[in-house]
């Protein structure tokens, strides 16, 4: 049986948040998965500007089945998240079943399967950060941003995750914006650190 190779980066397996479950919840249950792959058997997908470029990072593997799990990097490095059409797309150009790029594309946490906003919040919750007040500091982000962690502001502007630890113990409570670290955050900073982005 043919499988991808693996990537480091993406090698430990997802834990599904809030959102990704809401996003993808009729998949799970195995129902909009039946009807995507029948509708990608029955006809081919129309031919658009995501499309089109999603065929690019095909092309650039020359359709290789054991670069899928590669191909997926770059599709999410281009969209910032990997959308259903790629899925299908890939499906059709790698002659993968559609079911078995999801498997493997759930499977990883790394892969995001529901839209990201512009700016990426992580905040820790892990033990050391756990016990220096994170929860509180994971409150006043989300009163701040009004989304709960897992999901994405109306206006696409950030992200919200939680993480289960940033590797800095010593700094907790932790929170990362994008790639800029802030350590020994207080839930009244908040408002101050989120300002900085645009
Ligand atoms: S527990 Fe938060 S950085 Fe390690």
């Amino acid at each position: 049986m043919w499988l991808p190779r693996p990537v480091a980066d993406s090698a430990e397996p997802r834990s599904r948040s809030r959102r990704f479950s809401a996003h993808y919840a009729t998949n799970r249950r195995g129902r909009n998965l039946d009807s995507i792959q029948e509708k990608a058997g029955s006809s081919k997908t129309e031919i658009t500007d995501e499309v089109r470029a999603i065929d690019q990072i095909a092309d650039k593997y020359s359709e290789d089945k054991s670069a899928l799990i590669q191909i997926l990097i770059d599709i999410q490095d281009k969209f910032n998240w990997i959308p259903k059409i790629a899925i299908v797309r890939v499906s059709e150009r790698l002659e993968i079943p559609i079911s078995l790029i999801y498997q493997i594309a759930t499977f990883y946490k790394f892969f995001k399967l529901a839209p990201r906003g512009r700016h990426l919040v992580r905040v820790c919750l892990g033990t050391a950060c756990h016990i220096r007040e994170g929860p509180k500091v994971m409150e006043a982000v989300e009163r701040a941003l009004g989304v709960e962690y897992g999901d994405v502001t109306s206006d696409g502007k950030f992200s919200l995750e939680r993480v289960n630890c940033l590797g800095c113990c010593a700094l907790g409570p932790v929170m990362v914006v994008d790639k800029d670290y802030y350590g020994n955050v207080k839930p009244m900073d908040i408002g101050k650190i989120l300002a900085k982005y645009d």
